[in-house]
């Protein structure tokens, strides 16, 4: 049997000689496996028939899609992992099977699972490797716009506070509070931060977060801070989740969680308390105003019409590091927000946003990263537990991607943090799988690699060493993934512009400019020809019927 196996592993090495866990490149070839040794593919997998049943059965279920879901969506969720680029989910997908103590590469992440995957083209008008803010303006809002800038569209100028009046774009989030759909924002970043305050904000500089960052010259020329138009431009949100106090509370403001650090203080210039202000507005709602997670889960979620929940001063602690005593996790925050937003009979819009896998590559600690995607992957499941595909559309994407990446023909089920297991054929050292393109670790000591070793390369912090030193590490430029399952998902099915994708989702939940296909759902579906019965006057009521569908 084993000699069989053999002769059929050598046969398969002839005809697919660069298989890399065959042969190891001609490169590397002479080079010894110094620390690994591989281990067999699983015993099933040995077994051609596994391969095929596993096949035949996706080859049904892509068959099944032919019965495309053309219903309306009543509820809208959008999962936006920053940064998530391709690299980043498959690295997601392998760690999440590895936390299962699995070999990581052949499961699936929630999203994996979702029927409908197509590519965003994230180039921000003014820029080719785009920013948080152009791509969050073009999947909120529908237009592409400018790198640093949101809610506003290309005509405007970053940081010329002119610029923005008249060039005021509005987001995916206002058509649906527009069509009396509850909305929310849960994020684990700043409340204020790029990716949610395209939903809300219209600003030429997405670092205008309180008036104190902002030049005076912009707010003589009337310009707003993003906290205060997340309190006033739409006050109907319903649900806010995520950091960002001290851009709510006057200057010299101690924090209530952090009295004695300074750089929690409150940071507004204008005297104004944005949470008194927001409660205040909503006098007579059930509204509360949360900031740990005891006080989160202690409320009547059957009951509460607004919560306003600031967890942090700043951004949400990194999941790695997370209180959770003091903090929620990403999928507690979605739970939460789906269940207050699901009171309303006429559905919902919530943005969620797994906002720091990116800050993890701008840092170059990748580990901080992929728990990041895979804490976002957990509240992408949870979020589907909670829904139906029937009624809710569900879209997963990224606003750009990173110069990440993960290689040097690892073994099946190396970790994922791990070394190659090859040495350098040029410096005959170590490298690891995860590298990136430039960043914070880039590392040479007397003109040489680190001899990186594996006591330090599972480190939370761990800098995976880089090709450029750069003290952040920056965005990539290539395509990125969508996800989506539900209502009209189908319409991803190709390489789209960014800006394409809040169009699918509003069509699908007849909201916005797209409105009118829906008016056929509301009359009734439209007859088929098929059974309406061919006659003389049934042909002229075939007509009338048809043409009132148009
Ligand atoms: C807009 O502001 C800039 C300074 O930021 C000024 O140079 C320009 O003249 C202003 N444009 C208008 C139309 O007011
Ligand atoms: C923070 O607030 C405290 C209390 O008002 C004040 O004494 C301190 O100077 C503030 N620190 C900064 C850096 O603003
Ligand atoms: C979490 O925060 C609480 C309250 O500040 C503190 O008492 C506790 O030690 C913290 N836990 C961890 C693990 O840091
Ligand atoms: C790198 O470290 C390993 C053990 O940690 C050691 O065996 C090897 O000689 C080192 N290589 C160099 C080039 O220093
Ligand atoms: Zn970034």
């Amino acid at each position: 049997m084993e000699f069989v196996l053999l002769l059929l592993i050598s046969h398969l090495n002839f005809i697919c000689g660069l298989i890399p866990g065959l042969t190891p490149p001609a490169g590397l070839k002479k080079k010894r496996i110094y620390h690994q040794i591989r281990n067999p593919p699983p015993e099933h997998e040995m077994n051609p028939t596994y391969w095929r049943n596993q096949a035949q059965e996706t080859l049904k279920r892509a068959l099944n899609l032919q019965k495309l879901n053309t219903g309306v969506a009543k509820n809208i969720i959008l999962f936006l992992g920053d940064g998530m680029g391709i690299p980043t989910v498959t690295a997601a997908r392998i760690l999440k099977g590895q936390l299962e103590s699995k070999t990581g590469e052949e499961g699936f992440l929630e999203m994996d699972k979702f029927p409908h995957v197509a590519l965003s083209k994230t180039y921000n008008t003014n820029a080719q490797v785009p920013d948080s803010a152009g791509t969050a303006t073009a999947y909120l809002c529908g237009v592409k716009a400018n790198e640093g800038t949101v809610g506003v569209s290309a005509a405007s100028v970053r940081r010329q506070c002119n610029t923005t009046f008249g060039n005021e774009v509005t987001s995916i989030l206002k058509w649906a509070e527009d069509a009396g759909k509850s909305t929310g924002i849960v994020t684990t970043t700043r409340v204020q931060h790029a990716t949610p305050s395209a939903s809300y904000a219209h600003s030429v500089n997405r670092d205008w977060y309180a008036d104190s960052d902002m030049p005076s010259e912009a707010l003589e020329q009337g310009c707003k801070d993003i906290a205060q138009q997340l309190i006033f431009n739409i006050p109907g949100i319903e649900v806010i989740m995520g950091g960002g106090r001290k851009y709510m509370f006057p200057r010299d403001t101690p924090d209530i969680e952090y009295p004695n650090d300074w750089k929690a203080n409150g940071t507004r210039l204008d005297g104004k308390n944005l949470v008194e202000a927001w409660k205040d507005m909503k006098k007579g709602k059930n509204a509360h105003y949360v900031w740990n997670r005891e006080q989160l889960k202690s409320l009547d979620l059957t009951k509460i019409e607004h919560l306003l929940a600031l967890f942090e001063h700043g951004d949400l602690q990194y999941e790695l590091e997370r209180n959770k005593t003091t903090d929620p996790s990403l999928e507690e925050m979605v739970t939460t927000a789906i269940r207050i937003l699901s009171k309303n009979p006429k559905g919902f819009f919530l943005l969620v946003e797994g906002g720091r896998i990116d800050h993890g590559h701008h840092e170059g600690k990748a580990k901080m990263a992929l728990y990041e995607a895979v804490e976002m992957d957990k509240a992408i499941g949870r979020a589907g537990s909670l829904t139906r595909d029937t009624d809710t559309l569900t879209v997963i994407t990224a606003d750009h991607s990173h110069v990440f990446t993960f290689g040097g023909y690892t073994f099946r089920g190396s970790n994922i943090f791990g070394l190659a297991p090859y040495l350098s054929d040029v410096d005959s050292r170590p490298f690891t799988s995860i590298l990136y393109g430039n960043g914070p670790g880039y590392s040479l000591q007397n003109g040489e690699r680190p001899n990186v070793s594996n006591s330090e390369i599972y480190e939370n912090n761990y800098l995976a060493q880089s090709a450029v030193p750069l003290r952040q590490e920056t965005h990539g430029g290539e395509d990125v993934a969508i996800f989506a399952k539900g209502p009209m998902a189908h319409l991803f099915h190709s390489v789209h512009e960014q800006n394409y994708i809040p169009h699918v989702m509003a069509y699908a939940a007849c909201i916005g400019q797209n409105r009118e296909h829906c008016v056929k759902f509301e009359r009734g579906p439209c007859p088929s020809a098929a059974w309406v019965p061919i006659g003389s006057g049934a042909i002229l009521l075939l007509l009338l019927t048809l043409l009132s569908c148009i």
